[in-house]
């Protein structure tokens, strides 16, 4: 969940292009931020608790150097102080040291220390300062005082590596030795890349515009990077070249380019990332890039957060499309569980495609030879990899920490697979694909229609102002629109910190009724045909309670505003389409009510975007 960055052999600018990465990579983890410059005369440490800016105002006059390591914290150990910040050092300031990920055998390795050496202190409660201590106690068992050289350096490291049980990616620079890095990856990502300079980071989107390709390290690697080179070695020790990946977005795809957030940015992009994840793949008669080979008996969902609720969309779409059985899975759930099914066909669904659940669930399943597909938005991503096939939903970089137009790709992809199962189970005729391709080419130009009307600014403004001194609010669906109420209470607790909970509406007589109280805010994801009836039922039992209804409805359907505070209409279209449209207000109206309660929507509190530790 941190964000790792890190520069070797930039002679000039040093500080302010790690500050640069450093912003790239901010939205992985806000709450401290460090850097480390490694000069011939030592270490320069500067570290501060809270947002990247903090930092900022402290490195203005730090000098350059040549080699470099930043650090933007998610914590896990101890609290976000300047203390427990990154980068962390041994006592005697040798060597410091940028983590991400957790060491497992932290208890032990703490008490081997402090028997080892009596005068080891500790001055944060991390698991980091133990790499430091470690590795310093090793670079001091293979040259005492003097610089180490690379075969002492690289002897230093892998005996350090050893001793760390857990999930890490590392990079430490040693004192003397400014021109290397030492760098490490154990189920934690980690990316190098050679330009004018050697580059690491745990993150694409941070080498965005800095390098053109890039080095997926994997699992077990470590070793050295300088400026124009590394030297890599594999878990057993044994030298490994990694090949290099080019990278496919550009600078502007990863910058604000004047919306004031990157969650209203990436709502806006939603029609785009539509056309461009069905491009080429959905035609009147064809349906290409769905690399399913065989018809399963079962398919099993495994994702977590906004991507779980994707998944369940996509259950919707494969039951009754190709009448296969569908299980949605928590990947956190699925992955100590014992999953089951003859001919089971297991697809992940992650958009950063590191998150480590959703992995570890993936190759659960390899493992009991399940063959496995996942859709997610990074490529190059370790679940892109990992997976026996995958489904790109083309959305560009996602910056914003709360999940928006990757939830659009996600379900289109989970569409998609519907489809071709459905066409495997010789369920989805030609004249329905040409139906559902009809409608999906109309769709982004309608959402285009939506983002733009008047009656959506209108009817948020209405709408938000229900939300004014509440602390819960309620979503509720039915059928295809439960996953959106899911989905909607989501956005808005994680961005407005309201407490919400999404709910089917059949649900509501079984316990959540008793929670509304005079102005409660519930939001109705309305639906259609008898299930929209139903729904219609549940809003006049909340407003017969006090609750204050926001109905989501199409447009043309006449009867809402009869059972409604608040009508927001979307245009109308393919049933199997209209939750993607429904969820796009349900995003604005999480933004907007944020925005009035002065939230930093694209830096929630406790929360980093990418959830690489478990
Ligand atoms: C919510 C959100 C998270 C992610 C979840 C999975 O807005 O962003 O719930 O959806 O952490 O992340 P990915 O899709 O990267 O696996």
């Amino acid at each position: 969940m941190c964000g790792i960055f890190g520069l070797v052999g930039q002679e000039k600018g040093l500080v302010s292009k790690l500050m640069a990465g450093l912003s790239k990579v901010e939205y992985r983890g806000y709450d401290s931020a460090g850097i480390c410059i490694s000069r011939p005369e030592g270490l320069d440490l500067k570290r501060a608790e809270g947002i990247l800016d903090n930092l900022k105002q402290i490195v203005g006059d730090m000098e350059d150097g040549y080699c470099g390591i930043a650090h933007t914290r998610w914590a896990t150990h101890g609290p976000p102080t300047e203390e427990n910040a990154h980068p962390h050092c041994d006592p005697q300031f040798r060597v410091a040291v940028v983590h991400n990920g957790i060491i497992e055998n932290e208890v032990q390795l703490r008490q081997i220390l402090i028997e080892a050496t009596s005068n080891t202190c500790f001055k944060s409660e991390t698991d980091t300062e133990l790499v430091a201590h470690v590795l310093a106690q090793e670079v001091d068992a293979e040259c005492g005082d003097a610089i180490p050289d690379d075969e002492q350096l690289l002897a230093a490291w892998r005996r350090s590596l050893d001793r760390f049980d857990g999930s890490f990616s590392l990079a430490a620079v040693v004192k003397g030795r400014e021109d290397v890095i030492l760098v490490a990856r154990s189920f934690s990502p980690l990316i190098l890349a050679l330009n004018d300079a050697g580059y690491l980071a745990s993150d694409v989107s941070c080498l965005i515009g800095m390098v053109k390709d890039v080095f997926f390290i994997e699992d077990g690697d470590w070793g050295l990077l300088r400026k124009d080179g590394m030297e890599l070695f594999d878990s057993e020790g044994e030298p490994v070249v990694r090949e290099s990946t080019t990278l496919q977005w550009n600078e502007e795809d990863a910058e604000l380019g004047g919306w004031p957030t990157f969650m209203l940015k990436e709502i806006n992009e939603q029609p785009g990332v539509f056309r461009s994840c069905l491009q080429g793949r959905l035609s009147r008669d064809a349906l290409r890039g769905v690399k399913i080979s065989f018809k399963p008996d079962l398919v099993r969902i495994i994702a977590c957060g906004t991507a779980f609720h994707a998944g369940l969309m996509a259950r919707h779409y494969i039951e009754e499309l190709s009448g296969i059985p569908c299980i949605v899975d928590h990947a956190h759930e699925f992955r100590y569980g014992t999953p089951s099914g003859p001919k089971a066909l297991v697809l992940g669904i992650s958009q950063s495609g590191e998150t480590a659940d959703t992995l570890a669930g993936l190759m659960a399943a390899q493992e009991r030879g399940y063959p496995t597909l996942s859709i997610v938005n990074v490529e190059s991503s370790t679940i892109a990899r990992q997976s026996d096939s995958i489904l790109t939903i083309r959305a560009g970089p996602e910056i914003g920490v709360a999940s928006t137009k990757a939830f659009t790709g996600q379900v289109l992809g989970g569409l998609l697979v519907a489809l071709r199962l459905g066409r495997l189970s010789n369920k989805v005729r030609s004249e329905e694909l040409a139906v559902i391709n009809n409608a999906a080419r109309r769709f982004p130009n309608a959402m285009e229609r939506l983002l733009a009307s008047s009656q959506l600014e209108k009817g948020l403004k209405r709408a938000r102002r229900l939300f004014h001194n509440q602390d819960h609010a309620f979503f509720l669906g039915r059928n295809s629109s439960y996953p959106i109420a899911l989905e909607g209470a989501l956005k808005l607790k994680e961005i407005s910190y309201i407490h919400a909970e999404g709910y089917a509406g059949g649900e509501l007589k079984h316990g959540p009724l008793a929670l509304i109280v005079d102005g409660t805010p519930v939001v109705v994801i309305s639906s259609d045909g008898i299930i929209q009836q139903k729904l219609f039922g549940n809003a006049r039992e909340v407003a017969a309670r006090g609750a204050r209804v926001i109905m989501i409805a199409v447009e043309g359907d006449e009867e809402a505003s009869a059972h409604a505070d608040v009508v927001i209409t979307v245009p109308k279209t393919h049933r199997l389409l209209q939750p993607i449209m429904h969820n796009v207000v349900c995003q604005l109206l999480a933004y907007h009510v944020a925005i009035d309660r002065d939230c930093d929507v694209d830096r929630p509190r406790n929360l980093a975007k990418s959830v690489t530790v478990e």
